[in-house]
C-alpha cells in the first residue's frame, strides 16, 4: 500500500465517501440528462483529462479515446439505435451520442433562437489563444467574428487559392527534383500535404507566399512554423487541459511543447503588428479604406482599422482567430488530401475515373485553372468519399442552455421518433463517423465509392454531406477546402500514378487496414500514408519515344 504525506487516514475516508456520493449523485443526475436513452455504462468520459491519458481497457470499463473510430462498427448496431447515451462513473459527465441526421440538425443547425450552444469547456482548446468564429458564442459574439471574417471568403479569394496550389505544386516539383524522376518512393505523404495546405493558408489567409524550398521560421528562427503547428496540434488539448503542475514537469516533451506554443505565438504577435503598421500606412497615404491586399488576415486587421466597423477585435481575439486560420485551415486539410491519396491508391479503378475526367477537362497541354473547378466533380467527389470515411473534424459537442425536448428515432430501421425530455445543461455529440457510416444515408457505408457523389453533376453542397457541419456554423473554410484539394489532385493525378508503397510481403489489402485508419488527435486523422507515384506517360510522349 502507499500513503499520502500529511493526509490523515480520516480525512482521506471522508474524501472518498464525498467522492463516491457525488459521484452517485452524478450518474444519477447523468441518466436523466441523457434522457434514460440506453448506452455505454464505462469508467471514465472519454474527451476528459484522465481519458485522454488512459488507454482504452477491455470493453466497456472504458472504451478509450480513439472509441468513435474503433467501435464504429458495433456502438450503434449494439443498442439498436442511432443516439446512445455514454454515462460515466469516474470522471466526466453524461452524454448523448448520435449518429443521426435529424437529430443532429435539432442540435447543431438551430440558428439563433436555438437553445445549444458549444459549451466553453470544450471550445478551451480553440479558444486558449483568443476568442475566434470557430469558439465563439452567444449570438452577438458569433455574429460579429462571423460577420468580420465572412466577407473574405469570396471568389476572388477561391481564384486565388487555386492560382497559389498551382503554384505550390509546380515550385514542389522542382525542388524535390521529380521532374526528372519517374517513380518517387514517399514514406509518408502528409510531409507534402501539410505543407501544401500550409503554404496555402499561408498565402491566401496571410498573405505570405513562402517558398518551397525556405520553410517559414518564427521570430526566433528556432523552430518552422509547420514544427510548432504540429506540436501545437499534437499537444493543444493537453496543453490547456492539464492541471497546472504538468506544464512545470522537466520533460523534454513538456519543454518541446512550450517551446512550439511560444514560437507559435511569437509568430503570429509579430505578424498581427508588422500588418497593423502596413494597413495604417496605406489608409493614411490613400486617403481611403481600400487596401491593396485582400487576404484573410488583412480583412481582420482592417476591420480594427475601419471607421465603420464599431466592434473590431481587440489584440487577443486577434491572434486567437489567426490561430483558428492556421489550424482549421492547414491541418483538416493536410490529412484528408493524404487520405484521398491513399484511398485513390487502392482503388486504381477510382483513380482511372478521377485521371479521365481530369484528361477531358484539362487535358495536357495547359494549366488546369480555377474555371475548371465545376466540371472535375469526380476528383471532389474522390476527396468528399476520403472525407466520409475519415472526418477530420469528427465531433460537433453542444449543450442546451434550458430544458428542451429532442425528437429521437426509436430503433436503426425506423423513422417513427420518440420526444426525450432533455434538462437544462445536457450535452450531445453529434457523431460524424457515426452519421457517415450510418446506412440510413449511406447504402454500403464501408465501400469507399466516390460515385455516391455524382449524381447531381455539380459541385454544389449535396444535402446528406456532413463533414463540413451543417446549418450556420457550417465550416466557412469549405470551398476554401474543397478548391485547394480539386486542383491540387487534378494536377498530381495527371502526373503521377499513385500506389500504395508497400511492405515486402504485403498485399494491398494489409495496407488498406494498416494504412487507411484513424485516431483522434485535435482532429480525427489518418495515419502516416506511405506511397510510391509513378510518373504517367502522356500519349504524346508515348509517340515519340516509339
Ligand atoms: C477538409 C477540410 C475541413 C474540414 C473537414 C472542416 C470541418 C469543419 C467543421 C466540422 C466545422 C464545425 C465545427 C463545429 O461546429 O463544432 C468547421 C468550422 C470551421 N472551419 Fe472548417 N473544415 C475544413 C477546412 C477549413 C479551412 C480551410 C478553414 C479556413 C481557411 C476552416 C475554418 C473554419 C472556421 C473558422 C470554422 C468555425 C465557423 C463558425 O463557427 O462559424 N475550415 N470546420
Ligand atoms: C462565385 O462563383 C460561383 C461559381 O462560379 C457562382 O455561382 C457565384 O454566383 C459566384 N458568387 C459571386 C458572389 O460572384
Ligand atoms: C489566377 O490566374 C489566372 C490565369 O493566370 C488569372 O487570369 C487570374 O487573374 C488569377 N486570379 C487571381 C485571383 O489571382
Ligand atoms: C494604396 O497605397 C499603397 C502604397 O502605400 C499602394 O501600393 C496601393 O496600391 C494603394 N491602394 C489603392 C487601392 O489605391
Ligand atoms: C484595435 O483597436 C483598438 C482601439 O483602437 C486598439 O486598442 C487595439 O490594440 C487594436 N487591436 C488590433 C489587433 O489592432
Ligand atoms: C440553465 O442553466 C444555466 C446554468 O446553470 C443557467 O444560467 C440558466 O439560466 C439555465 N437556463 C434556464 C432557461 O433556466
Amino acid at each position: 500500500m502507499f500513503s499520502i504525506p500529511f493526509v490523515k487516514p480520516w480525512a482521506l475516508a471522508v474524501g472518498v465517501v464525498l467522492y463516491t456520493l457525488t459521484r452517485a449523485y452524478k450518474v444519477v443526475r447523468g441518466r436523466k440528462e441523457v434522457g434514460y436513452v440506453q448506452g455505454i455504462r464505462t469508467l471514465f468520459e472519454p474527451f476528459t483529462f484522465l481519458g485522454a491519458v488512459l488507454p482504452s481497457l477491455w470493453w466497456p470499463l472504458y472504451p478509450g479515446v480513439n472509441f468513435q473510430w474503433e467501435r464504429r462498427k458495433s456502438l450503434y448496431k449494439q443498442f439498436n439505435r442511432d443516439t446512445v447515451s455514454i454515462v460515466p462513473y469516474l470522471a466526466g459527465s453524461a452524454r448523448l451520442w448520435t449518429a443521426n441526421l435529424d437529430v443532429a440538425k435539432q442540435v447543431v443547425a438551430g440558428g439563433a433562437s436555438s437553445c445549444w450552444i458549444k459549451p466553453r469547456e470544450y471550445s478551451r482548446a480553440l479558444l486558449f489563444w483568443g476568442m475566434n468564429l470557430a469558439g465563439a458564442e452567444g449570438g452577438e459574439l458569433w455574429r460579429r467574428h462571423r460577420r468580420i471574417m465572412g466577407p473574405a471568403f469570396n471568389n476572388k479569394t477561391y481564384a486565388l487559392v487555386w492560382n497559389e496550389t498551382l503554384r505550390v505544386y509546380k515550385d514542389m516539383m522542382v525542388h524535390e527534383g521529380w521532374e526528372s524522376k519517374t517513380s518517387v518512393d514517399i514514406p509518408i505523404v502528409q510531409t507534402y500535404t501539410f505543407k501544401l495546405a500550409l503554404f496555402i493558408i499561408a498565402s491566401c489567409g496571410f498573405g505570405l507566399p513562402f517558398d518551397w524550398s525556405e520553410p517559414p521560421t518564427g521570430e526566433d528562427d528556432q523552430m518552422t512554423i509547420q514544427e510548432a503547428l504540429r506540436v501545437v496540434s499534437e499537444t493543444n488539448f493537453m496543453y490547456t487541459m492539464a492541471p497546472s503542475f504538468v506544464l512545470s514537469l522537466p520533460l523534454k516533451k513538456v519543454k518541446y511543447a512550450k517551446q512550439a506554443h511560444d514560437a507559435l505565438d511569437a509568430f503570429m504577435r509579430h505578424q498581427v503588428a508588422v500588418r497593423k503598421v502596413e494597413i495604417r500606412r496605406e489608409i493614411a497615404e490613400n486617403g481611403s479604406e481600400e487596401i491593396s491586399r485582400d487576404d484573410v488576415f488583412s480583412r481582420l486587421v482592417l476591420a480594427n482599422e475601419s471607421e465603420a466597423e464599431k466592434l473590431p477585435l481587440d489584440d487577443q481575439e486577434m491572434i486567437g482567430s489567426t490561430f483558428v486560420l492556421l489550424f482549421a485551415g492547414h491541418e483538416t486539410t493536410g490529412h484528408t488530401l493524404a487520405a484521398t491519396l491513399g484511398f485513390l491508391a487502392v482503388h486504381p479503378e477510382e483513380q482511372d475515373i478521377a485521371y479521365d475526367q481530369i484528361m477531358d477537362v484539362v487535358g495536357h497541354d495547359r494549366d488546369p485553372t480555377f474555371e475548371d473547378y465545376s466540371a472535375l466533380y469526380k476528383v471532389l467527389a474522390a476527396f468528399y468519399e476520403a472525407l466520409r470515411f475519415i472526418p477530420a473534424g469528427s465531433v460537433m459537442i453542444r449543450q442546451t442552455t434550458a430544458d428542451t425536448v429532442l425528437k429521437v428515432p426509436k430503433d436503426l430501421d425506423s423513422e417513427e421518433a420518440e420526444d426525450l425530455v432533455i434538462p437544462n445543461g445536457s450535452i450531445v455529440s453529434v457523431d460524424m463517423v457515426g452519421i457517415q457510416y450510418n446506412p440510413r444515408y449511406f447504402p454500403d457505408p464501408f465501400a469507399y465509392k466516390p460515385s455516391r457523389w455524382y449524381e447531381q453533376e455539380t459541385t454544389e453542397i449535396p444535402d446528406v454531406f456532413t463533414a463540413f457541419s451543417i446549418g450556420p456554423r457550417a465550416c466557412i473554410g469549405r470551398k476554401f477546402a474543397q478548391v485547394e484539394a480539386v486542383c491540387w489532385l487534378a494536377l498530381l493525378l495527371r502526373d503521377w500514378k499513385v500506389e500504395p508503397l508497400l511492405r515486402p510481403g504485403e498485399t494491398h489489402e494489409e495496407w488498406r487496414e494498416r494504412v487507411l485508419s484513424a485516431q483522434l488527435v485535435m482532429t480525427l486523422t489518418v495515419g502516416p500514408v506511405p506511397l510510391r507515384f509513378v510518373r504517367r506517360v502522356t500519349k504524346v510522349e508515348s509517340v515519340i519515344s516509339s
